[in-house]
């Protein structure tokens, strides 16, 4: 590491920070709790966080750990997974420069002990990660490579903490990347019960700050006592300095240990203060001297005391970034007749570069991040934007394999260039690598640079087909992850339209009127975003294009299902899966078999065919299984553990949904938490099981606040809430419901209706439970949502008991009754045993 380096070199004699010390140590000592721990570090830069996760790893020396060390950087946010390839390249030894077959030696014999599932799973996705192998045909989707990546660095992870503790430090969390932030997130998850720390830094800054369910504990570093900055003045200084520019010092250092180093550094090679016995003196009054006052100016100062061509490389060397190769270098100022080698030395020598380790010698990087900033900062625009090209076509030029982490940098430097073409063509390249990874907001950031640049071009062929790419990816990324917003999404969609019909590309016409059907279906108008989607289908199916129109379809059906045409759904699955099934796709289960077969099983279980679908979801789960497709495995568990809970069979609906939810958290599929967290927490309530309330409450809210893909993710968190009786909750839950924009679709609005009401009635509020209840059965009835129907019954019996008018709630009573029996839905006919009428003879049926 970067301390570690420094360290060779010499480091000031630590001062302080005894206590900060000491919370981390006690920290690690609670790891044999098997709980694992997890502390972010937080400082302003140059307030010594860095040092401090260098001592605690020293204090550990000698003890059994096993540490992995990666961390974020500026340029680093641009490439998916940054930290985390740091880190594992750290942990397998790869170094630059290694050949694809000797890092894939390196990997393989680090993994070790060779079980099958290690190499199956493991292995791919690591390398994968690590960029050495890439996307071939017959590999999973990418959201499913998504999750055996968070997956294989979970394992490798847990498998190290069954030999020993492990120490994972991830530094300057201010610059992670998305697909960082979600990983982290799931791993923090997924170690919560084994020996693992987690020990993260980064300055004081919100998109940093981060929340997780694990005990987090904050270190805040605050700035060195009066005591302390004088010792280390005397350190750094080599003796004691003149009372008069000691306090000054002190002063301007303002408990900074990174400004006391380098303003006394400074004045020490600008031969202000020199050797004086045992002490130091100045060589003039203090008053002749300008002493910076920020960390900026401290820097900028030193950097402007170099001599030109060392400032010029160190300003090439900022814009490659943090880290940097002396060939790279040594190209990027190919013919300026600098002497690279001197330079270097004199670099090094004054502590603006290190070599990152001292053995490999020709990878450098700047001592400290806000130097590379500085010396960036100090460039004017237009020179920027010539080495920016220039970097970009050194790095091009590099053989090696092509991937994510390597188009993402392209993409950097060619967008920071004045090189329009091959600016276009780096984004689409790194946008497409992002979104295969899958890195979603990392896609949608080079997309919306991609549109931007693009549209800037006009008329321009390449331009506009750049654009349409652009535009068509946001609005694809939007429907299918929710990300970015509808408001967004809405302009590309059309702006995408616009330019498919321009350049007459059906193909891509229609996934585009299918999406902004998606679209405008979630926003406001259903009916109209309907039909935008089923054009979107004709034009497909016009153009010849099977796949798209198989694949809109399945799409298609699930809103019919949603808004409660169900026999339109019906007969879209159908038809999907009568294609389907003659070809290879259902030979090889591959991703898109048996996700169809997923979505066909869920939209037969909102149709009310509970039969059909339990039995054929059980399948698709062992196929999901064998595949093996754990989205699917996960998602089908889920639709089972659903169907069940209906049914009244709590302890299997239990088993299922722990095991959905289980699968989901495992490849962070969070707007899939909802549904499989309120059905365990209902279940285990209904059969007075122990429960770890807190932690399917806060799945439950997790779930619904990621947003707007999943369609009636929300169907049983009344029945879970009011099982515990939580009415806060309840209240908030159907408060939030009601703010929801996308609350269209007819089957949709009749499920959401039943949970106000419901939670109404549970509130003791039976007054406001007759509204929805009356709303909910009007939509049930019109669209023929059989166990809706009874719900809604039952809801309004209750209504109309509280209300005095017997006749009427019999009769509710009576029409629920009568299609829980049909159907068979012991969750309904037990809630009408318990209200009394029918009662024995509906337990029994129970
Ligand atoms: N308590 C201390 N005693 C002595 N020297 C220290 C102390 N804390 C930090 N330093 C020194 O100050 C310099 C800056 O510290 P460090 O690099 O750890 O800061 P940082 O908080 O990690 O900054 P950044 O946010 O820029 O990464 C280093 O040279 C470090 O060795
Ligand atoms: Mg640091």
């Amino acid at each position: 590491t970067p301390m570690a380096v420094a360290a060779e070199r010499g480091l000031t004699p630590l001062v302080g920070r005894d206590e900060e010390l000491a919370q981390l140590e006690a920290s690690f000592r609670r790891l044999t709790g098997n709980r694992a721990q997890v502390v972010a570090v937080v400082g302003e830069a140059g307030l010594g966080k860095s040092r401090l996760l260098y001592e605690f790893r020293r204090r550990l020396d000698g003890e059994c750990v096993s540490f992995f060390e990666g961390r974020c950087s500026s340029l680093g946010q641009a490439v998916p997974y940054f930290p985390f390839i740091t880190m594992l390249k750290l942990h397998f030894g790869l170094v630059p420069g290694d050949s694809v077959e000797a890092a894939c030696g390196k990997v393989a014999t680090k993994l070790g002990d060779w079980s099958a599932e290690k190499a199956e799973r493991e292995y791919p996705a690591l390398s994968r990660l690590l960029g050495l192998r890439s996307a071939s045909a017959g590999e999973p989707a990418p959201e499913e490579l998504k999750r055996e990546t968070f997956d294989a660095v979970a394992r490798l992870l847990l498998g190290q903490s069954q030999q020993a503790p492990v120490v994972v430090m991830l530094e300057d969390l201010h610059w992670i990347d998305d697909a960082s932030r979600e990983l982290l997130e799931t791993l923090v998850a997924r170690i919560a019960s084994a020996p693992v720390m987690v020990v993260v830094t980064h300055r004081p800054d919100d998109r940093a700050a981060w929340r997780t369910r694990a005990a987090l504990t904050q270190l805040v570093l605050r700035r060195l006592p009066d005591e302390d900055v004088r010792a280390m003045l005397h350190a750094v200084a080599g003796g004691p300095l003149p009372g008069e520019l000691e306090r000054l010092l002190v002063d301007k250092a303002e408990g900074s240990p990174f400004c006391v180093e380098e303003i006394t550094r400074s004045l020490i090679e600008e031969g202000y203060l020199v050797a004086n016995g045992g002490g130091r003196k100045l060589t003039r009054p203090v008053d002749e001297i300008r002493i910076p006052g920020t960390v900026q100016e401290v820097i900028a100062a030193r950097l402007d005391r170099l001599g030109p061509p060392a400032k010029r490389v160190a300003q090439v060397a900022a814009v490659i970034g943090r880290q940097f190769h002396r060939d790279q270098l040594a190209r990027v100022l190919d013919g300026e007749g600098i002497d690279l080698e001197r330079e270097l030395a004199e670099l090094e020598s004054r502590g603006i570069f290190h070599r990152k380790s001292l053995l490999a010698s020709d990878e450098y990087r700047f001592g400290e991040s806000l130097t590379q900033e500085v010396a960036y900062e100090g460039l004017l625009l237009k020179q920027r934007r010539q080495l920016h090209e220039r970097v970009a076509l050194v790095l091009e030029a590099e053989p090696g394999e092509a991937g994510p982490e390597r188009s993402a940098l392209l993409a950097h430097h060619y967008a920071r260039s004045d090189n329009r073409a091959k600016a276009l063509a780096a984004l689409l390249r790194a946008a497409e690598d992002a979104e295969d990874l899958p890195s979603y907001r990392t896609a949608v950031d080079f997309y919306r640079r991609l549109w931007e640049l693009a549209e800037a071009d006009g008329d321009d062929p390449t331009a506009r087909r750049a654009a349409l790419a652009a535009t068509s990816g946001l609005a694809r990324l939007s429907v299918v992850f929710g990300w970015p917003p509808l408001e967004e999404a809405e302009r590309a969609a059309r702006r995408a339209r616009e330019l498919a019909e321009a350049l007459g590309d059906t193909e891509i016409l229609s996934g585009v009127l299918y999406f902004l059907g998606v679209i405008t279906m979630l926003g406001e108008d259903f009916e109209r975003g309907l039909a935008l989607a089923e054009q979107g289908v004709a034009v497909a199916q016009r153009a010849g294009n099977k796949l798209a129109v198989m694949r809109l379809s399945r799409g298609l059906a699930v809103n019919y299902a949603i808004d409660g045409r169900f026999e339109l759904a019906r007969r879209a699955m159908k038809w999907v899966m009568d294609e389907l099934e003659p070809t290879e796709h259902r030979a090889r289960l591959s991703d898109l078999y048996v996700s169809v077969r997923w979505v066909r099983d869920n939209v037969l279980y909102l149709c009310d065919d509970l039969d059909e679908a339990l039995a054929s979801v059980v399948e698709t789960h062992a196929m999901a299984l064998s595949a093996p497709n754990r989205t699917v495995q996960a998602g089908s568990a889920g639709t089972i553990s659903q169907i069940l809970f209906l049914r009244g069979e709590y302890a299997e609906a239990l088993r299922w949904a722990d095991e959905c939810l289980e699968g989901n958290e495992a490849i962070g599929n969070v707007s899939g938490f909802t549904a499989p967290a309120a059905v365990a927490l209902a279940a285990r309530v209904t059969l007075g099981l122990a429960a770890d309330t807190e932690r399917y409450l806060e799945l439950i809210e997790q779930g619904l606040a990621s947003g707007r893909t999943v369609q009636a993710n929300f169907r049983f968190v009344a029945d879970a809430y009011l099982g515990l009786g939580d009415a806060e909750r309840a209240e908030r839950f159907v408060e939030a419901l009601r703010a929801r924009p996308n609350s269209s679709g007819r089957l949709r609005e009749a499920y959401l209706e039943t949970a106000v009401g419901e939670v109404m009635l549970g509130l003791g509020r039976p007054e406001e439970a007759e509204r929805p209840f009356t709303r909910a059965l009007a939509l049930a009835e019109t669209i023929g949502a059989r166990s809706t129907l009874a719900e809604a019954a039952l809801g309004a019996a209750q209504v109309a008991a509280a209300r005095g008018d017997a006749q009427t709630s019999a009769r509710q009573l009576e029409r629920a009754l009568a299609i829980a029996r049909e159907m068979r839905l012991g969750h309904y006919l037990a809630r009408a045993a318990r209200l009394g009428a029918g009662g024995e003879e509906a337990a029994g049926q129970a």
